[in-house]
This record gives structure tokens, sequence and C-alpha cells, in this order.
């Protein structure tokens, strides 16, 4: 979607969309159409009890009086001192939504910022645009046979702002933002039979011309290292796993300590020798979700050249059931040097990240790690699609993640770690045990495991398996790879960890 900014004043050829506000008064660009066609549009909404001008609400008329508008969307904005960032974004995706498949294939946007509003002018504009550019996302790559008509027509968006230069400003970083969501997207949406591990840290490899700087480290080099955890798990797959490390330097303090961000990427869950049942099992091509948001975040960073330090570190393996497969009861030896007797081979996210986030934590000393992880099917149980669960043993770190998910709308949950759980992965034989072997407190005991590998790094831990991917549309993207995460993760880093 192209998103350009141009003074009020004569709409583009296309649609056109005005700003209604709850109750039904009109805006003044709203008015001045209105005028034109001799009071077509107050008629229209008076006509219309259901429309009230609530935040994102569409009227649509068309080919309207007065205009050379092929139709009007008389878009609510709702109480005016009620408009913020969040709900400007939802009346952009509500105009992308409308129009996507409509047939225009451009509209403008005239609407006003209401003097109430919470919002400066060039921030709504500018989140007008974001909101619009996250609806449309699409993943249509391997479609050859759409009809004409399921076809996205729209491709521009006009909006109309007073001072062009600062909404062009404001706009900077969150296009930023939504190529890296978009990135995500793309990574999460696709198969596995394309995106394996290798594939994986070719796109990430890729990312170099923005400026990060990209390893990628094959099986030999992990066991050099005695990455004995993740090796495990890759062990029954025809594909090499891989362990990418991207570095953005923004800081002007090139040795300041960075900020670290982990991310389980299981190209596919099987669930190994521990197989999954087959219903369903589909859904496992986005367990590498965490590492997408991982991928996602540090695109954004350089985008925008955030002023931090900043590694994201990418587990990324296939988990197969073969001959050569590890196998329930075996003993794997982690880079950290403890000994892990996998119960279960379909807790593997756990065993990835025990190596990944020992060492992020050995290599780079931290300020923080962060990992992102499609962890436990228990946290749907307990969450289902509204809240990822927060894991954390920083007290400072877990109420900054809290207030960047309520900013952001990527909303999380605190849940519990405490020694009693930590007690239940003690294994009889090795240092440690992959499972407790009760369903107990699931996504507790997998934050438990992780945590025995962060080398007192303060940490976190998201397990977002409820929210990387949505069953339905949503203001903020289409059916499917949510991103979420990224904006979250931008917004922590926005807030604290960067120079000013
Ligand atoms: N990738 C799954 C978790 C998952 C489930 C993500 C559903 C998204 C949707 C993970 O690797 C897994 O299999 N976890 C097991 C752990 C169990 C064996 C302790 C689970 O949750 O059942
Ligand atoms: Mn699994
Ligand atoms: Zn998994």
């Amino acid at each position: 979607m192209n998103i350009t900014f141009n003074e009020f004043g004569k709409p583009q050829a296309g649609a056109l969309a005005v700003g209604v506000l709850e109750g039904g008064a009109l805006t003044p660009a709203a008015k001045a159409i209105d005028k034109q066609g001799k009071g077509f549009l107050k008629r229209a909404i008076e006509a219309n009890a259901r429309f009230t001008g609530g935040t994102a609400q569409i009227l649509e008329l068309f080919a309207p009086p007065g205009t050379k508008a092929t139709r009007l969307l008389a878009v609510g904005l709702g109480k005016p001192a009620a408009l913020d960032a969040a709900g400007t974004e939802r009346v952009g995706a509500a105009i992308a939504a409308r129009l996507l498949t409509s047939g225009e294939k451009q509209v403008t946007l005239a609407i006003d910022r209401p003097k109430e509003a919470k919002i400066t002018a060039e921030d709504l504009a500018a989140r007008l645009g974001l909101g619009a550019r996250l609806r449309s996302y699409r993943f249509d790559l391997y479609r050859t046979k759409q009809k004409k008509d399921e076809k996205p027509s729209l491709q521009k968006i006009f909006v109309q702002t007073d001072d062009v230069a600062a909404a062009r400003r404001a706009f900077r970083p969150l296009d930023a933002l939504a190529d890296g969501i978009t990135f995500t997207r793309d990574l999460v949406s696709e198969p596995a039979n394309i995106l394996y591990p290798a594939e994986f840290a070719r796109r990430v490899k890729a990312l170099e011309k923005l400026g990060l700087e990209v390893e990628i480290l094959g099986e030999e080099e992990m066991r050099a290292l005695k990455m004995g955890a993740l090796i495990g798990v890759g062990e029954g797959s025809q594909h090499e796993s891989q362990l990418v490390v991207m570095r953005w330097q923004g800081a002007k303090d090139q040795d300041a300590q960075p900020i670290a961000f982990v991310g389980k990427g299981v190209c596919f869950d099987t669930g190994g020798i521990s197989l999954k049942p087959g219903a369903g099992m589909w859904d496992m091509k986005w367990d590498m979700a965490g590492a997408g948001a991982v991928a996602g975040l540090m695109h954004v960073l350089a985008a925008r050249k955030a002023a931090v330090n900043a590694v994201g570190v990418l587990g990324l393996v296939e988990n197969m059931p073969d001959g050569k497969a590890q196998r329930p009861g075996d003993v794997v030896t982690s880079m950290s040097g403890q000994t892990i007797e996998v119960l279960n081979t379909d807790a593997e996210g756990r065993l990835v990240l025990a190596d990944a986030v020992y060492y992020t934590a050995d290599r780079f000393k931290p300020r923080f790690m962060v990992d992102l992880a499609t962890l436990t099917g228990a946290i749907l149980i307990a969450l289902g699609h509204e809240y990822a669960g927060l894991f954390a043993d920083n007290e400072e770190l877990a109420e900054r993640l809290l207030a960047a998910g309520t900013a952001e709308g990527e909303k999380l949950w605190r849940m519990p770690l405490t020694d009693g759980y930590d007690k239940q992965i003690n294994s009889p034989i090795a240092d440690v045990k992959n499972i407790s072997g009760g369903r107990d407190a699931g996504s507790s005991i997998g934050a438990h495991f992780i945590q025995r590998f962060t080398n007192k790094v303060p940490w976190a831990h998201l397990d977002i398996a409820g929210m990387a991917w949505s069953g339905k549309a949503r203001p903020s993207g289409p059916e499917g790879a949510t991103g979420f995460g990224v904006r979250l993760l931008n917004r922590l880093v926005e807030d604290h960890y960067e120079e000013r």
C-alpha cells in the first residue's frame, strides 16, 4: 500500500473519506463537501439510524452529488476527546478494509483533527497511514487462480493534512514499524517446505542492506560450541539447524552494553518421536513465530536507526521423527554444561532456547534478555487469544513490558515463577528434565526450564502461542500471521533504552 501525504484541498480521483463525530456532527472537511452537495451527507446520516459516528464505523455513499468522487465514505471518529493513536489506526484500517477489494484503486482521506482529540494533527495523519498499511497486509504468494474481484484493487492512499512535512516525519518510524511487521508476517505465513532453517537464515541475511550485521552458524559451529540441546532437536530433520545472530549497533558508544532478544524458530514441529496428532498439525508451520518477531523487531530498529545496541538471536530447527531423531529418555549436554533428560521430544522449543539463551548471555552479557516463543499449548488454555504470557525474574523489565504491551495493543499477562515449579524439573539422572511429567502449570514449567540457562542475566519470557496466529481478521490485520511482539518490543526499546 502506497501512502502519501498532501495538503487539504482538492481530492485525488477515486474514493473520498471524511470524518464524522459521535452523534453525527461533521468535521470541517466533511462540512465543506456536504455544502457542495446541498446537504446530501447530513441527510444520509440522519436516514441511517445505525450510523452514529462511532469509531471506525463507515457509511458508504456512491457517486455523491457535488463531488467528482466515485464514492464517499463517512467514517466515524467517535467521541472527539477520546480520539487517540489506537482509535485513529482503527479508522485507517476500516477504510482500507472496506476498499481493499472494492475495485477502487485509490482513496483520499480528508479527515481533519477534531479540536479536542488526544492526538496531534501530524500524528493523526501518520496513524491513519499505519492503520491502513497493517490492515491491507496480504499473503497471496501461492494463489495463482485468484479471480479478478478477489484481488486487491486499492493501491494508493492520499492522506490530507495541514503540515505535510510534519506528517511525513511522524510517519517515517511508523512506516519502518509496518515494514518490520510485514517481514515477520511473511516469515510466519510461509509453509515449512519453503521456509526451513537455512532459507529463514538467508532471508535474515538479506537484512544486511539495512545496516544490520548478520552471522549464521551451522551445525558444525554449534557442535564446536557444544550446543547439544539445540542440535538434538534438529537431529531427525533433513534440514540443517541454524543459529542466526543479528546485531544493530545504533548507540553512539559502540561498546555500550546491548539489549538482547531471542526467538524460538521451530520451522515445523511434528513433535518428533513424541509425535503430535495429525489434526491441526499444519499449525506447527508457525512454530517459528518467536524468531520471526525477533527478526521483524531488528528490521524495525535498523530501518528507523534506533539509538541503541541490540542483539537478536534466532534458534532455527525442524523437529521431525526419523531413524536419526532423538528419543524420549535421551540425555543431551547443553552449551551451559548442564545435562538435560529429554523425556518428551515435543517439548523442543525450550531445548532450542536453552542453548540460544545461554549463548546470548555468555557472548554478549546483555543488560537484559527477552525471549519470544510459541512454547506451550497450556498458555492457550490459560489466556486464549487475548494475552501473551509474561514470565520475568526482574521487576523493572516486567513492568516495562506490561506497559509497552498496553500502549501498543499487544497485551501481556504476568504469570508466576516459583521454586515449587522449578523443583518439578529436577531429573533423577541428569541436571534437569524437559517436562514435569504432569499437565499442571505447563507454561510456568516451560519458563522455569528456560530460566535455568539465563546465567543470571535479567530475563523475561513471552509465551506467544495464543497470539502469533489469528483465526479471524482484526483491525490490525487479516486472518493469519499477526506479527505479535514486534510493536511491543519496539515500544519497549523506544521508551526506555534509546539515548536521547
Ligand atoms: N509448539 C508447541 C506449542 C504450541 C501448541 C504452540 C499449540 C502453538 C499452538 C510446543 O513445542 C509443544 O509441543 N509444547 C508441548 C509441551 C508439552 C510436551 C510439555 C505442549 O504444549 O503440549
Ligand atoms: Mn513441540
Ligand atoms: Zn514447538
